[in-house]
Parts: structure tokens; C-alpha cells; sequence
């Protein structure tokens, strides 16, 4: 299963959290064709976090409306249960917390195995320096820049010194490859500051599914990042 995402070096991914359920198919088309470079599927166990959203059934059908790479962020107490069902449903990339299992290194092993990208999520309480053993095996680490389960919430600033400790960490350990994604509070307004302190990957559902137009949101995301990365 590839995970590839065509030419931009900024990536935005839409969250679908904040689409319309209802018509999701339809919503997974219009930010596909307007412009978005993969799709970041948030699902949740009301457990973990306090909110219940979608698994393996509902992603699956999501293919035919789209040929993006879908990435789902798993905020569910027991990832590893899902690694199968999610590489079935045809998921290109897994996302789990650090948070969820202590035994980190087998969880990105056995997502490795099942052929899918690996990224590991931080909560903003959690400090990157959990990540210092594996990040070479990773493929992104998610900065959670609000606290995971619901969209429409506020940027936590700290989350800027934190992106800023990654990227020493990434410099460090010499993961050249490895993308930073924030997910959280994104908007037009603060996208030009996480790209700057070297954010390479967007993740946004407020900021495009409540837009009149999504494409028009996208580009207008692309722009406010300030040419920093385009
Ligand atoms: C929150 C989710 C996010 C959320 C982002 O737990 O992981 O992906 O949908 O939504 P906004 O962009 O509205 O903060
Ligand atoms: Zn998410």
C-alpha cells in the first residue's frame, strides 16, 4: 500500500470531522478536486477521548470518491486492533497515539508489516522526547496543537516551541524524510506560524469545512503559509 502525495511540500490534509456525515462521499470529492494532497480521517472510541466518530466500515466505501492517500489518526485505546482492519479498509497511513500502547516500537513494527506509512501522535501534553528511540522508524509525528476529540478548538501556543523541539530532535538523529504535522486549530491566521518554525503537513477541519468553498479555503490556507513552502 504506497503513500504518495503528488508535488506539494506543504501537504494540507482536511480532517473530515467536520464534514457534513451526512454526504461525506461527496465532501471527500470536493476537497479532492479542490486542491487537498491526502485525507486525515479522525477516528475515535469514546474511550480515549470523549467522542465517538467512525472505523474500518464507514473508511472502506471512502475510496470511490476519491484516489487520495487517506491517513487515519487513531485516538482509540487499543490501536493494535486496528492495524488489520484499517489496512483492509484500504488506509495508506496510520496514525497512533504514544499514548495508547507501551510497547510503542512492536505497535509501528506491526503497522510497518501491514504496508502502511506510520505516524505517531503526540498530545499536548506529551513531550517529544518519548519519541527519541523510534523516530527513525517513524514517517511523520502528529503534534496534537489541541487536545484530541473535537474539532473546532483553540491553537495551543506552546505548541510552537514544541514543533521547534521536534525539528532539533529530527536534526539530531539525522530523519531527514520525516514529516511534522499539526492538527488542531489551524487556520489562515496562525498556518504561516507552525509552517515557519517547520510544520510541513496541515491537517484542518474548521478552517475548510466550514468555508463556503473549499477549494477556496485550501488555497487560501496555501497562501497565508507565506510561500514557505509551497
Ligand atoms: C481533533 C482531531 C482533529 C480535528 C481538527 O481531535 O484530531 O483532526 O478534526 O479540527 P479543527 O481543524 O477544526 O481544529
Ligand atoms: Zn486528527
Amino acid at each position: 500500500m504506497s503513500f504518495s502525495v503528488g508535488s506539494h511540500s506543504l501537504l494540507i490534509a482536511p480532517s473530515v470531522l467536520s464534514a457534513d456525515f451526512s454526504r461525506l462521499g461527496e465532501e471527500i470529492r470536493e476537497v479532492s478536486e479542490g486542491g487537498a494532497d491526502l485525507l486525515h480521517l479522525d477516528v475515535m472510541d469514546g474511550h480515549f477521548v470523549p467522542n465517538l466518530t467512525f472505523g474500518p466500515p464507514v473508511i472502506a466505501p471512502l475510496r470511490k470518491w476519491s484516489h487520495l492517500p487517506m491517513e487515519a489518526h487513531l485516538m482509540v485505546s487499543n490501536p493494535a486492533s486496528l492495524v488489520e482492519p484499517m489496512a483492509k479498509a484500504g488506509v495508506n497511513r496510520l496514525i497512533v497515539h504514544a499514548e495508547t500502547d507501551p510497547h510503542l516500537h512492536r505497535l509501528i513494527e506491526s503497522i510497518r508489516i501491514s504496508g502502511m506509512s506510520v505516524g505517531v501522535a503526540l498530545n499536548p501534553s506529551t513531550p517529544v522526547a518519548v519519541l527519541e528511540e523510534v523516530l527513525p522508524l517513524l514517517d511523520m509525528v502528529l503534534i496534537m496543537t489541541v487536545n484530541p476529540g473535537f474539532g473546532g478548538q483553540s491553537f495551543i501556543e506552546g505548541s510552537i516551541s514544541k514543533i521547534r523541539r521536534l525539528v532539533l530532535m529530527k536534526e539530531h538523529l539525522g530523519c531527514s524524510r520525516l514529516r511534522i504535522e499539526v492538527d488542531g486549530g489551524i487556520s489562515a491566521r496562525n498556518i504561516g506560524q507552525v509552517v515557519s518554525v517547520g510544520a510541513d503537513t496541515i491537517v484542518a477541519g474548521t478552517a475548510i469545512f466550514s468555508a463556503p468553498s473549499r477549494k477556496d479555503a485550501i488555497v487560501s490556507l496555501r497562501s497565508a503559509a507565506g510561500g514557505l513552502l509551497v
